[in-house]
């Protein structure tokens, strides 16, 4: 199989040029490549004539989204119609990758795959529209939105600037009225390159860790760092006022999956990835 990952070498992009390393690959991200050329986008997919393209960028910075909606509109909402276009040009299809932050989170009980969406952010409003164009070009396609992403090769990540304020701070303040379900890198491009091999029809998938249907806090989820890594700090919950951010976050951040077998717990994800990094 001919495999075309865009944003390859993203935290995730990279994990999936590993999972599906033993077809014919080609990786394509800043600076040779850009998505939001449209030119560029096509012309590499027509000379590649990729059987799978696997769209693992975009400009994740949820923050920064606010004040540069122009050009995540471009990236995360826009390109992603592009890249429809040329994939079916071709006949390749084209998996994609949204996130909880397209529902507006004031459900305690989460969201399933056909939820009504309403984000409350930039970011989450150019990540809807990129699912809009998807669902509307006739390329054929897998869209998996995931929440809380965790991996080896961001060293930004989530569970990083935890771990690094834990340890400058001596102490670990979490917010503990915000809700989500963790999910490793690994585990979802694991996924991925299941729901391909198995011919897995079109439609929406909701990939995180095992988690209680109720998520779990980001409290929660310091303290299973903390405690994992031995590390004997006082870790107390707070409000999550205590920590302002530009863009305004999902309360229940809980991505219900109703069509795949559960992914392993995230305790377990999470023990892996911390021995994996201090290994
Ligand atoms: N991280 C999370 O917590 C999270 C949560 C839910 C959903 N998701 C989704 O999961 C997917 C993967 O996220 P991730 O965390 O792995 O992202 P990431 O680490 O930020 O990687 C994204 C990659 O895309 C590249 N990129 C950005 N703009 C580009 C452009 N115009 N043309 C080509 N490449 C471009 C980035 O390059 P530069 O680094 O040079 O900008 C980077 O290599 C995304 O669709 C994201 O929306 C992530």
């Amino acid at each position: 199989m001919r495999v075309a990952i865009v944003g390859a070498k993203g935290m995730l992009g990279r994990e999936l040029e590993a999972a599906f390393g033993s077809n014919t690959m080609l990786g394509l991200d800043l600076p040779e490549f850009s998505l939001t050329n449209p030119a560029h986008v096509e012309q590499q997919i027509q000379a590649f004539k990729p059987d799978l393209v696997i769209n693992a960028a975009a400009y994740t910075n949820v923050d920064a989204c606010e004040a540069n909606s122009d050009l995540a509109m471009a990236i995360n909402g826009t390109a992603v119609g592009t890249l429809a276009e040329a994939c079916r040009q071709v006949n390749a299809r084209l998996v994609h990758y949204s996130t909880d932050y397209v529902f507006d989170g004031a459900n305690s009980q989460g969201y399933a795959e056909d939820a009504k969406t309403n984000p409350l952010s930039a970011y989450g409003r150019t990540k809807l529209v990129g699912e809009q164009k998807l669902l509307g070009s006739s390329c054929r396609y897998l869209m998996i939105r995931t929440a809380w992403l965790f991996g080896k090769y961001r060293n930004d990540n989530v569970v990083e600037k935890i771990i690094a304020r834990a340890k400058k701070d001596g102490k670990l303040r979490m917010v503990n009225d915000r809700w989500g379900k963790p999910t490793y890198a690994k585990d979802l491009a694991a996924v991925t390159l299941q729901l391909v091999q198995c011919g897995k029809p079109d439609g929406i998938f909701h990939v995180t860790n095992a988690t209680p249907p109720s998520g779990i806090t980001w409290y929660e989820f310091g303290l299973a760092i903390v405690e994992q890594l031995g590390l004997k700090i006082p870790v107390t919950p707070c409000a999550s006022d205590e920590f302002p951010q530009a863009a305004v976050r999902p309360v229940y951040s809980l991505l219900n999956n109703t069509k795949l077998p559960p992914l392993r717990p995230w305790q377990e994800a999470l023990k892996e990835y911390l021995s994996e990094r201090s290994a």
